[in-house]
């Protein structure tokens, strides 16, 4: 998508060197916009963890990437047990996100079928590169068929503009490319569609303030910001017809992890009989769990990102400052669940499908087995 004009994915090999793989540092955006080199496993693990990159999409670009510097810098001599203990290193930064260790899982394979060191590093370096374009194709389709929902619903209001409530940040910055919930808004906004987005704040780290409005504003989409109790309220009142959030973790019996907040939203939906779509590529399915509010793990974060909140102050410094008393004591979880019953459909790269079991296995009938 665009900054300034200029075309960016989030996460990209270095043209001049190979050894080297860039990221947006997504921790000071939309203040300042700054590109990080990553050049080893524990820098790669650090960005993920520390949330320099985030989103579903693009932690599992990052984390097959990893494997490839797994590659690059391990011993000859102890070449398996290195990766292995790479691979550990990398899986353990983020708990929630599916595509985490579906990347790292997919390397692994790669990495098993290959003979030398060289291999492994030519190999991996193709893999990770066809992730990342996958993931960016993957969220172009979500968007395709995303689009068809929308237009349904700008036919129902003669034109008028249709009222999107998005929460955190499902966007490009939150894949390679294009994004989840927001690839169908793109989609629409260039087909001529009049769209307007609701966005979430999204307390503690405020992936809506901070993100999604930005990316918005730099594609020129309508938006509002608000603060994140507002939907319920909006929602009684007309002014939301169709919810549409990203995902990042999916059971196939199609319950939601999703960025915390997500299931409140989801029952003022279902409650005013609104659409609540979930966009995710198939990167994000787990295959092997059914109840996802009793098996997805849920990432806990820091207090502090609770406590502390970062903004542009009037010298235009970057500056974090304490909200409540100090050494107040704060819960942090990152994610919640939304049962299956509270979704109106699935938006995947295949197509709509119901959050059913038999739907989603009957769209993903080679998944069955995995
Ligand atoms: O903690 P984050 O910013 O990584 O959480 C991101 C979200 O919750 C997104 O909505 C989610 O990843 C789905 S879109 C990739």
């Amino acid at each position: 998508m665009k900054v300034n004009n200029q075309h960016y994915r989030t996460i990209w090999p270095d043209p001049d060197n190979k050894k080297i793989i860039k990221i947006i540092d997504q921790r000071y955006l939309p203040h300042r916009f700054i590109i990080e080199d990553l050049c080893t496993v524990d820098d790669f693990a650090a960005s993920i963890k520390e949330m320099h990159v985030r989103g579903a999409g693009l932690i599992g670009a990052t984390a097959g990437f990893a494997m490839y510097c797994a590659c690059l810098n391990a011993p000859e001599k102890n070449f398996t047990a290195s990766i292995t203990n790479d691979s550990q290193k990398i899986i353990q930064t983020r708990p929630t996100a599916k595509n985490l260790t579906w990347a790292v899982d997919r390397q692994i394979t790669v990495i098993n079928k290959c003979a030398t060191k060289e291999e492994c590093i030519e190999k991996t370096f193709k893999e990770a590169c066809d992730i990342a374009d996958e993931d960016a194709d993957f969220c172009r389709r979500i968007g395709e068929h995303g689009l068809q929902l929308i237009k349904e619903i700008s036919k129902k209001k003669s034109g008028e503009p249709v009222n999107i409530l998005t929460h955190c940040n499902a966007g490009w910055l939150a894949f390679v490319d294009y994004g989840s919930a927001t690839a169908p808004i793109y989609a629409a906004h260039k087909a001529g569609i009049k769209v307007h987005v609701w966005v979430d704040e999204t307390r503690p780290w405020l992936q809506g303030a901070r993100l999604t409005c930005w990316e918005l504003q730099e594609e020129n989409v309508p938006n509002t910001l608000i603060a994140d109790n507002t939907g319920g309220h909006l929602m009684q009142h007309g002014k939301v017809d169709m919810v549409i959030v990203g995902t990042d973790r999916t059971t196939f019996t199609g319950d939601v992890a999703n960025k915390i907040g997500t299931y409140l939203k989801a029952l003022s939906a279902k409650d005013n009989n609104i659409p609540f779509y979930v966009a995710l590529p198939s990167s994000t399915f787990d295959w092997q769990i059914e109840d996802g509010v009793k098996q997805i793990p849920i990432e806990e974060r820091s207090g502090n990102e609770v406590n502390y909140v970062t903004g542009l102050n009037d010298k235009n410094e970057l500056e974090t400052v304490l909200v409540p008393l100090k050494d107040t004591k704060s819960a942090n979880y990152s994610f919640d669940v939304t049962p299956a019953r509270l979704i109106t459909s699935l938006i995947t790269e295949r197509g709509v499908v119901a959050a059913k079991r038999e739907e989603i296995l009957k769209m993903y009938p080679d998944k069955k087995s995995e």
